[in-house]
């Protein structure tokens, strides 16, 4: 039986990066690997300028039906002036509430060779290895009332809500010690325990959770020392699991360790498996459509549907050792690039990893 994906482009360098993830899917579907039926939606600004919305219902349908989607980017100058319900990012919030993809899995890896493209000394980044489990259908993101309106004093106030019930912290919670179980059983929780609640609810629920897993070390540490030790030494980190802002943040510190959040993959799942696979980074206007956008982020994105929504982890590491390849071999898009190394584009970067596999 065949498995469904949903490409969802979006905008910006979103058509250039997951036309080379739609070349890897397709390359090995007919391999004869993994049969796959793969789709388009709109999605994102490009969806507003031909629907007027950012998540076209006929997209959403689409997305539940697949087994994955593979998302590029949202956002851009173009839409900024929107009223904010109607944003390309709206749709992408949406997409993730409506799908119930909770558990947001953000690996920061770095590959051997990129140490020189980290602004870190190649000593402190070398053999870093972070996985970070972000909240991703909960707390100040979604929490209400939210908005901005006058006050008593007639002053203009903006108000969100920072909300997390015991249930959302304990599966987020569960979904990081089952991870920690097959790496090294560390898991370091973050909050801001010392300010607020909800947090200190985070804490509580994380330490019971804990008791769950005795053969795991869980560890507490407030996200402001947390930011400061992922630039310090982000080596004492196994897995973190935050809270959706937090996680947020701390994910594109945490790539930026990594070279260049062009690197960055993601698995935003829910409770049976099925995801939403999206590279960290964003649309990155300034670059789009001159295709020198790193797609390396998406492919490897590619790698993580394979592990965790189709059951194929053997070609998961296939495409990730693809990669490490192509990065031996000295290739580097613009983001990546040092001395001795050769400059390539998007698409000649997409066909060596197609080769190299
Ligand atoms: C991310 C992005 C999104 C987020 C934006 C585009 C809404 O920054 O996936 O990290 O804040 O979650
Ligand atoms: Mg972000």
């Amino acid at each position: 039986m065949s498995k469904k994906i949903l490409v969802l482009a979006g905008d910006g360098v979103g058509p250039e990066i997951t036309r080379e993830a739609h070349k890897l899917l397709k390359a090995l579907s007919d391999a004869g690997d993994l049969p796959l039926e793969i789709e388009v939606g709109a999605f994102g600004g490009a969806a507003i300028d031909q629907d007027g919305v950012p998540l076209p219902a006929a997209s959403l349908a689409l997305a539940r039906e697949a087994d994955a989607v593979l998302l590029g980017a949202v956002g851009g100058p173009k839409w900024e002036a929107i009223e904010r319900a109607r944003r390309p990012e709206r749709g992408l919030l949406a997409l993730r509430a409506e799908l119930g993809v909770f558990a947001n899995l953000r690996p920061a890896v770095l590959y051997p060779g990129l140490e020189a493209a980290s602004t870190l000394r190649p000593e402190v980044v070398r053999g870093l290895d972070i996985m970070i489990v972000r909240e991703l259908t909960g707390g100040i993101y979604f929490g209400e009332p939210r908005g901005i309106a006058e006050n008593a004093e007639g002053e203009r106030e903006g108000h969100n809500t920072l909300v997390y019930s015991e249930r959302e912290i304990e599966r987020i919670c569960r979904v990081a010690f089952e991870i920690a179980a097959k790496r090294h059983g560390r898991v370091c929780s973050v909050d801001k325990a010392n300010v607020l609640e909800a947090t200190e609810l985070w804490r509580t629920v994380a330490t019971e959770v804990g008791a769950d897993y005795p053969e795991s070390r869980l560890s507490h540490m407030y996200v402001d020392n947390a930011a400061m030790q992922l630039a310090r030494a982000p080596g004492q980190f196994d897995v973190m699991v935050t809270s959706n802002l937090f996680g947020d943040i701390l994910s594109d510190l945490a790539a930026m360790l990594t070279g260049s959040i062009g690197m960055l993959p993601s698995a935003s799942l829910d409770a049976d498996g099925k995801g939403v696979y999206e590279a960290v980074h964003g649309s990155a206007p300034d670059i789009a459509g001159k295709g020198i956008a790193n797609p390396l982020a998406t492919l490897l994105s590619v790698a993580m549907m394979l592990r965790y929504s189709l059951n194929a982890s053997g070609l998961a590491e296939q495409v990730e050792a693809a990669v490490s390849t192509v990065l031996k071999q000295g290739l580097r898009t613009a983001d990546i690039m040092s001395s001795g190394c050769r400059e390539v584009g998007t698409a000649e970067m997409g066909d060596a990893v197609i080769a190299a596999l």
